[in-house]
């Protein structure tokens, strides 16, 4: 089959909490929509696997022809269908999947998996042309991890969480001062009046060499504040819980900085000619920590750049992007490629425990 020079990708993500199908030519985004199931899962404190499923098979089909019709193009159009096929909550990869399978045997284009942690990696060549090697800071919901990209298969993972990812602590911490989902927003809004000099929260693992990240015990340390304030007072002010959330983003923040610094020094060990540390994920929309992240980038004089947010949290033109690169690399996929509930970027790296609220840490 001949593809035309600027192949038009159909991609699709199921892999977590998100459907979405976006259209994109070359780094045109035709169409990118995405279907969030935040009211879906409220009642439950997290993510439910088997909701999710449901909920991604019944609304993948209306995603892709909302895209298409955004598009102004036909599914005939179509040269190639990129999916993600891992890492993520199993049903949800395998609705993507068995959509993208069937998808491409009936028009007879090729199909790509996609490692969804690839996707957000790669986004900033899709937004700024970046050029290899960069190093990614990915912070969302469901990852936090460094990675030298050295290319559309070709990563180095520096460091991730042992356990909780940063915006699962934003939520959680929400949670437990009654504040609305997603915590993120409503912690860093609640944080502006507060003093985060009042409660002295831990810096996990800042103590220990390399580029590793833990933010459960910070959750805890918050829980243990906030009940010996109920205690002390019998309950909590609003200067309580601003002084609470901006201690908690405080901690958070300095980690991740520190942590940066770290990963750029092994980076910049190996002079890269446009040394550039990119930002991807959710928790990239705090100001606080992209204010001190510009500050250790400014410091190490690196650039620093961040995908606009609907491009930075979960969609599908990250993944449609990320196979036009592996199409352009003759990567294609046979209809018997599996959804990987667990998929590493860097497969020489040590795997990460823990398992989060928003699926498997790859
Ligand atoms: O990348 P994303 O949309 O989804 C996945 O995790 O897959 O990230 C969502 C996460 C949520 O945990 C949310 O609380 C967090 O990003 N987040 C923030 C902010 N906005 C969203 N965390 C801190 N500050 C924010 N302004
Ligand atoms: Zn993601």
């Amino acid at each position: 089959m001949s593809l035309s020079p600027q192949p038009l990708i159909l991609g699709l993500e199921s892999s977590c909490d998100d459907t979405a199908a976006a259209l994109l030519r070359g780094r045109q985004v035709l169409a990118s929509v995405v279907k969030g199931q935040n009211a879906l899962h409220a009642d439950f404190g997290g993510v439910v696997p088997e909701i999710a499923a449901r909920a991604h098979a019944e609304r993948l089909d209306h995603c892709i022809e909302e895209a298409l019709e955004t598009a102004q193009v036909t599914l005939a159009e179509v040269d190639a269908i990129a999916v993600t096929a891992g890492p993520g909550l199993i049903g949800g990869v395998l609705s993507g999947a068995m959509m993208a399978k069937g998808l491409s045997a009936a028009l007879s284009v090729p199909v790509i998996a996609v490692n969804h942690l690839a996707g957000h990696a790669l986004t900033p060549r899709l937004t700024d042309d970046l050029a290899y090697p960069y190093l990614m800071l990915l912070v969302s919901g469901g990852h936090c991890q460094f990675l030298i990209v050295r290319g559309a298969q070709e990563f180095t993972r520096l460091g991730g969480t042992i356990d909780d990812a940063p915006g699962e602590a934003f939520d959680k911490t929400a949670r437990l001062l009654g504040l609305p989902q997603p915590g993120g927003p409503s912690v860093e809004q609640t944080a502006l009046t507060g003093d985060e000099r009042r409660f002295r929260f831990p810096r996990p693992l800042l103590d220990r060499p390399g580029c590793d990240l833990s933010f459960s015990g910070l959750k805890t340390a918050l829980l243990r504040q906030r009940d010996q304030l109920v205690t002390e007072r019998g309950g909590l002010g609003t200067q309580d819980r601003a002084d609470l959330c901006a201690g908690f983003q405080a901690a958070v923040r300095d980690v991740l900085a520190e942590k940066t610094r770290r990963a750029l020094t092994l980076y910049l060990a190996e002079a890269p000619p446009a040394p550039t540390l990119a930002v991807a994920g959710g928790v990239a929309a705090n100001q606080s920590l992209r204010a001190a992240l510009q500050a250790v980038c400014t410091e190490a004089d690196v650039q620093f750049t961040a995908p606009p947010l609907a491009l930075c949290t979960d969609n599908a033109a990250m993944i449609a992007y990320a196979g036009a690169e592996l199409l352009a690399a003759g990567v294609t996929h046979d209809a018997g490629f599996s959804a990987r509930p667990r998929w590493p970027l860097d497969q020489t790296a040590a795997p990460l425990v823990g398992s989060g609220r928003k699926g498997a840490k790859a």
